[in-house]
């Protein structure tokens, strides 16, 4: 940083803050809705949503629901979606192999939002907790998620994802290799333009417990801990390790996950790295501002700006957000 070489009284910053308008021309960041990709959760069936209790606001959407959401995101100026299938508790087993069937609930939400929706990017999650009876991204055996057999299994995911018609594929799993391996499967199957954002950055952390309500991955989890292939959330220079690994291998874009607890690390990797940092502002960050709204605690909508900003200003090429539809309707003044 250089030294701002004012003196009071000569130098007063109070000034640029006096008045709206310079305010506005002083401001470093701002939000736009073009910042924002929208997280949905996708459910079979036609025509009625379910709303997720721990996630107010937000509900699982059957596919002609989703692509209808994902018209109005895209009229508000919002350029992409994440998709995260809620599978059947019948359809789960114990490697997740529902993941590699090409016309599984994911499959069929991309084909129907690229058609009614061409202008949107959609973002799909590799990862195999939505399919697998214990919860787990990857194969578990005895008490290990195994990771070279997990790697083989994501690459045809990805693929599989990826001839549905996804732009993305995002892997969540945080298994070691997979980026290379996947980049490799998709050179070789013809897909080379579809873009690998990678989860490079994922925390263990305890913020994702609506997102596994959300999907029925919450009472699953066993035998392993997530602990043993996400990051301790000690740990900072480790990041800079898996970032530089994947981008290597192949990644377009990283992400780090959580966000607001974790707004150093953007910070250091939008600094390090030339690529896109994207930054997922997760289900409970979400979570606690609508709860404490709702105990009457806080402004929710001024406090949500305000962590959005937050991570834009530390550094956030993108952000992953439930809250992206709400903030771009009253970027566009319709708050
Ligand atoms: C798992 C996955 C998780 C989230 C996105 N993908 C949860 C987990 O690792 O258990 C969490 C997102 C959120 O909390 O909003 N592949």
């Amino acid at each position: 940083m250089p030294d701002f070489p004012g003196r009071y009284p000569a130098t007063r910053l109070r000034r640029f803050r006096m008045q709206n308008w310079s305010r506005r021309l002083r401001a470093e960041s701002a939000l736009r809705s073009a910042d924002f990709v929208l997280p949905l959760f996708i459910v079979d069936g036609r025509g009625v949503p379910e709303p997720i209790p721990s996630l107010p606001g937000v509900s699982r959407l059957p596919i002609d629901l989703a692509v209808e959401t994902a018209k109005e995101a895209s009229a508000l100026g919002i350029p992409g979606v994440a998709l995260f299938p809620v599978v059947d508790a019948c359809l789960k087993s114990e490697d997740g192999r529902e993941a590699l069937n090409p016309e599984n609930l994911v499959c069929r939400a991309i084909k129907a939002i690229k058609q009614g929706v061409p202008d949107i990017g959609i973002i799909a999650d590799v990862a195999l907790d939505p399919y697998t009876t214990h919860g787990h991204d990857g194969l578990l055996r005895g008490n290990t998620i195994v990771n070279d057999d997990t790697v083989a299994v994501l690459t045809r995911q990805a693929v599989v994802l990826a001839e549905a018609g996804c732009d993305i594929v995002a892997p969540s799993d945080m298994m070691d290799g997979r980026i290379g391996a996947i980049r490799n499967a998709l050179e070789d199957s013809n897909l080379p333009d579809v873009m690998i954002l990678s989860y490079a950055v994922k925390y263990a952390s305890a913020l994702y417990g609506p997102f596994r309500d959300a999907v029925g991955s919450k009472g699953a989890l066993s035998g392993a801990s997530k602990a043993s292939y996400q990051m301790d959330p000690a740990n900072a220079v480790e990041a800079f390790a898996e970032a530089e690994l994947d981008l290597a291998e192949g990644a377009d874009a990283v992400m780090v996950k959580p966000a607001l607890a974790y707004l150093d690390i953007v910070s250091a990797l939008h600094s390090r790295f030339a690529a896109p940092i994207f930054a997922y502002h997760v289900s409970g960050e979400y979570a606690m501002v609508k709860a404490a709204a709702a105990a009457g605690v806080l402004d929710g909508d001024k406090v949500m700006t305000e962590h959005l900003l937050s991570i834009k200003r530390a550094g956030a090429t993108a952000i992953l957000t439930y809250a992206a539809m709400d903030i771009a309707r009253s970027l566009k003044g319709e708050g």
